[in-house]
């Protein structure tokens, strides 16, 4: 099979938009338990496809999209960017769910809602990224070469550090940061942040 890692293309969005709802339930498809497929991407893919496509890279199978790595520089610029430019046109479309629904898609709702705040840990790794690759893909070395593009640019744009938050239930890609490279930095109630100095 021919696999090819190569720099973002306007044309991927909708194949960004897939690949994250194929991964979105920690690690596995998240379809069955949304109302909207989009919603997961809108969240956690396309605004970085959109406002940071130098830092957006996809693999590819036969020239089609089964992955992508893709992130920021800057966390806290692209907090507010998301602010002004991305989250308010979705929170009109999307209203804030019952506090006792704990599905996740209202999980994914409320974050929508809540105003995105800034960690300590932004300091000393201002990146962040997602990485979601196709099961057909997966397990073959391409996420360790996803995560070496994505901090080849980094390095190139002088970033001192990346951060990540993962799910505690999905243990497998705990299992892949680790092996990585990345180092734990704080326990969540529900996730774990992870950091790599670069
Ligand atoms: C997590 C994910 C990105 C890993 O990518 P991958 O291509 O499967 O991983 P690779 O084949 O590049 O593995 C790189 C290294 O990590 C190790 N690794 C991978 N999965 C692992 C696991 N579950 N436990 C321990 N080590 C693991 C590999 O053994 C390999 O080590 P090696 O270099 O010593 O051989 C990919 O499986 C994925 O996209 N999963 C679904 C979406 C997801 O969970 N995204 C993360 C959301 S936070």
């Amino acid at each position: 099979m021919e696999f090819e890692i190569r720099p973002y293309h306007n044309t991927d969005l909708s194949s960004i938009y897939r690949i994250c709802l194929l991964t979105g339930f920690n690690g596995e498809d998240a379809t069955p338990f949304l109302n909207d497929p989009d919603l997961v991407g809108h969240l956690f893919a396309a605004p970085y496809a959109i406002f940071e496509p130098s830092l957006c890279f996809v693999l590819t199978i036969h020239s089609k999209p089964c992955g992508y790595v893709l992130g920021t520089s800057d966390s806290i610029m692209f907090s507010d960017i998301c602010e002004k430019k991305w989250f308010p046109e979705l929170r009109k479309r999307y209203h804030l769910p019952n506090k006792e629904d704990d599905t996740l898609e209202n999980n994914f709702l409320r974050y929508l809602h809540s105003k995105q705040t800034q960690f300590k840990w932004t300091e000393d790794y201002p990146a962040h990224l997602h990485i979601d690759i196709l099961p057909l893909a997966q397990k073959k070395g391409y996420g360790s070469k996803l995560i070496t593009v994505f901090i080849k640019q980094l390095n190139y744009l002088n970033v001192k550090g990346v951060h990540l938050v993962v799910g505690k239930k999905n243990q497998n890609a705990i299992g892949f940061y680790k092996k990585v490279g990345f180092q734990q930095l704080k326990e969540l109630e529900e996730s774990i942040v992870f950091g790599k100095k670069l």
